[in-house]
Order: structure tokens, then C-alpha cells, then sequence
């Protein structure tokens, strides 16, 4: 088998941190006066902070607020969400994520996380996950959101495996477009319509490991 390069997203991945993403947004809404729903949510997941802002705005029927504005609104959003977070523990790890990991002992593979966060190390830490990575290519060092593949094809060439050898792990439309837009393949974790691109769909990574996974793409 060649080396196959396995990329994790973090958020509604790994760790249940999307809903807290989804409290603190729908906090702002919530002051700025609109409703903001868990659908029109699905349009945030794996993108950057700002363009989350963006278009919650959007959906609000925000305009013409100054880059400063915007700044303070986002700051505020990352506050609330920061607080959130600084009570994970171990136990915020995903049901069957553990047990996949432990699956890839004396695999040959290389473990990557590709996340559009700027959190994703504090978290990585409060979960005591940071040595399960051998590539860690977070939302501090890429310059594109998610649908661009820039965050996928980094951990690859961290990893030192090539696009078409890797496999991306996603629970966000624009996280299945980017892996797609890598040349990758892409396993949707969760919700089966939204996750519709994906070459597999998981509801989540109970009673699936890695020789389940090579079964599927005849690895
Ligand atoms: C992604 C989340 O993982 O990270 C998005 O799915 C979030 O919802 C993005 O906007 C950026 O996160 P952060 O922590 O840098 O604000
Ligand atoms: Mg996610």
C-alpha cells in the first residue's frame, strides 16, 4: 500500500465545537436583531472568521458597515466562542474518534488536520490531541477559505503525499468542494444532503476504522 495521507478537519470533525461556533454567531445576530437558523448555519462551517461575518451580515440584511465595525463584530463573536471552548476537556472528542486514531498504528499513513480556525491549536492542547498530528495546517497559515483547497494541499505537502493519496475527513459543504478542488479524496461526516458531494458519507466514526476505510477506496 502507499503512504496515504490522512487530513482531519477539526471543527464537527474531531472535537463538537461547531454549535459553539453556531451560539456565539447567532449571540451577534441575536444583538444585531435578525434570526439566524442552524440551516443558514451550514453556510459558515470551514469558513474563515470574517467571511462567516460576512455573510451572516448577508443574511441579515446588513450593509455598509466600516472594516472597523466589522472588526470589533467579529472580535466580539470570537470572545463569546473562546469562552466556550476553554472548558473542552478529552471528552469533547467526537464518539469513535479516539478508536479511529488508534486504528492507524503501524498504518502507513501521515495524519494531518486542515482547519480554517485560528483556535485550532488551544483546542488541539485542551483535548490533548496535538501529538496525533504529524502536519498541522490551521487558519493562522493560509490565506484562503475553504472552498479553496490551499489549507488541503499545505497539510499534503507537509505530510509529503501527494493530493491524489490523501483522503480528507469534512463535516462542511465547503470543505468537501475544497478537498474536491484538491484532488482529493473526500468523506463527509454527518448529514448525507448536505455532504452530498462526497466520494463516502459517515454519520459519524462510530464502528468505522481504517480497514473499513481501505475496503471503501480499495487502498
Ligand atoms: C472552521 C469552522 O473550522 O473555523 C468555522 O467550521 C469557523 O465555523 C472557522 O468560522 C474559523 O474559526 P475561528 O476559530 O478562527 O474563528
Ligand atoms: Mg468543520
Amino acid at each position: 500500500m502507499k503512504k496515504i495521507g490522512l487530513i482531519f478537519d477539526l471543527d464537527g470533525v474531531i472535537v463538537d465545537t461547531a454549535i459553539y461556533h453556531y451560539k456565539a454567531w447567532k449571540t451577534i445576530a441575536d444583538e444585531l436583531g435578525f434570526d439566524f437558523s442552524l440551516l443558514q448555519n451550514e453556510q459558515l462551517k470551514g469558513v474563515s472568521r470574517m467571511e462567516s461575518l460576512d455573510r451572516l451580515l448577508g443574511f441579515g440584511g446588513i450593509k455598509n458597515l466600516t472594516d472597523e465595525e466589522k472588526l470589533k463584530l467579529a472580535e466580539r463573536k470570537n470572545k463569546l466562542y473562546v469562552s466556550f471552548i476553554s472548558k473542552l476537556t478529552p471528552e469533547a472528542v467526537l464518539p469513535g474518534v479516539d478508536q479511529f486514531m488508534n486504528s492507524l498504528a503501524f498504518e502507513n499513513v501521515g495524519v494531518a488536520l486542515g482547519s480554517a480556525s485560528k483556535n485550532a491549536m488551544t483546542i488541539l492542547k485542551q483535548i490533548e490531541y496535538i501529538d496525533v498530528f504529524n502536519a498541522v495546517i490551521d487558519g493562522t497559515k493560509v490565506k484562503r477559505s475553504k472552498p479553496d483547497p490551499e489549507v488541503f494541499l499545505k497539510a499534503a505537502a507537509e505530510l509529503d503525499i501527494d493530493a491524489e493519496n490523501c483522503i480528507v475527513f469534512e463535516d462542511a459543504e465547503a470543505g468537501i468542494k475544497a478537498a474536491k478542488l484538491a484532488g482529493m479524496k473526500a468523506i463527509g461526516v454527518g448529514d448525507e444532503q448536505i455532504l452530498k458531494e462526497a466520494n463516502l458519507i459517515i454519520p459519524g466514526f462510530e464502528n468505522f476504522d481504517f480497514e473499513t476505510c481501505k475496503r471503501q477506496f480499495n487502498l
